[in-house]
């Protein structure tokens, strides 16, 4: 059988997806001539992550398709349920990329709040020049500990997240629509297991209290953003939000008028409304630090996710199942 991994698959997975015995192709094909492609040449199923849409057109027009996988947890690209009522089976690896989100999270708050992030991009140019004056505009830095993060959505990367949040000294404070309170335990490295059991808070106590505060929903189906004027409206003004989970869960032009008029202190995006053609006008705010869409981007959980992928293949589409 043969496996095309539209948008790449780590080493270790693509040698364990053959070593299952099926053919696999990383090479890229574009979104106007998968369904082609993939009736030409055969394949049974279809890897992607983000980038490439499965939608409708690809799963009528490919009577041989038997599986879509994600490689990571979002399946809004994704017409998930449309594929299954013609038969298609649909995975993902909602367990794999949790801890590389969270370190994500965790890197842009200390990043932000040391200005790490500008820094960064002006001691190449003007470092040698100006350093008393970079030094100046850098000086008002402020710590993570003791400050309280706010996680909206407490799933495996809320509560990932928040194990690394806790260790470093922070009060977290949650709003989930179903878990009422959450048992966290994790491993200190050769010292043994830490409990903590955190109790859910409204939302509006969510917003009003944190200092950080970071999404962890997935994209919103109806299109209706998690965060807008109102919401914006209840924060702190020394807010710095983070958003990793998807772009439409943030208003975007209610985010730049909060920026703007000084609502909250900034912002990192990692997913944007209109990717992979984000507004620039976020792109270039002086009070937004941004990445591409990056969250998962680690090898050890592209390690992870391949890995499970080939499993979830062999599961799924061996002779044998
Ligand atoms: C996910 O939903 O798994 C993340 O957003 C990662 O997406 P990516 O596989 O495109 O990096």
């Amino acid at each position: 059988m043969k496996i095309l991994a539209n948008d790449g698959i780590s080493p270790a997975g693509e040698a364990a997806v053959k070593k299952y015995g099926f053919e696999i192709s990383t090479d890229f094909v574009a979104q106007e001539d998968l369904v082609k492609t993939i009736n030409e040449q055969g394949y049974s199923a279809l890897l992607v992550r983000s980038a490439t849409k499965v939608r409708k057109d690809i799963i009528d027009n490919c009577p041989g398709l038997k599986l879509i996988g994600r490689g990571g947890v979002g399946m809004d690209n994704i017409d998930v349920e449309y594929a299954r009522s013609k038969g298609i089976e649909v995975v993902n690896t909602p367990a794999s990329s949790s801890l590389s989100v969270a370190e994500m999270v965790m890197a842009s708050a200390f990043a932000f709040s040391r200005f790490l992030h500008q820094s960064y991009k002006d001691m190449p140019s003007t470092g040698a020049t100006e350093f008393k004056a970079l030094k100046k505009a850098y000086a008002k830095g402020t710590e993570l500990r003791g400050k309280t993060l706010g996680i909206v959505g407490m799933g495996r990367i809320g509560q990932a997240l928040a194990t690394y949040a806790l260790g470093c000294g922070m009060e977290v404070v949650y709003f989930d629509r179903s878990k009422e309170s959450i048992d966290l335990t994790w491993n200190i490295f050769n010292h043994g297991d830490v409990t903590v059991t955190l109790k859910r808070s409204s939302l509006n106590d969510v917003l009003s209290s944190a200092d950080y505060l970071s999404l962890h929903v997935p994209a919103q189906a109806d299109g209706k953003a998690v965060l807008g004027a109102d919401e914006f409206a209840k924060m702190k003004s020394n807010l710095i939000l983070i958003n990793t989970a998807r772009g439409n869960s943030i208003d975007e032009k209610a985010l730049l008028n909060a920026l703007d008029n000084n609502t909250i202190k900034g912002v990192i995006l990692d997913v944007f409304e209109n990717e992979p053609t984000p507004n620039p006008a976020l792109l270039s705010h002086p009070k937004i630090a941004s990445t591409p869409h990056i969250g998962a981007a680690t090898l050890e959980a592209q390690e992870r996710i391949g890995l499970e992928l080939a499993d979830l293949l062999n599961e799924k589409l061996s002779v044998n199942a």
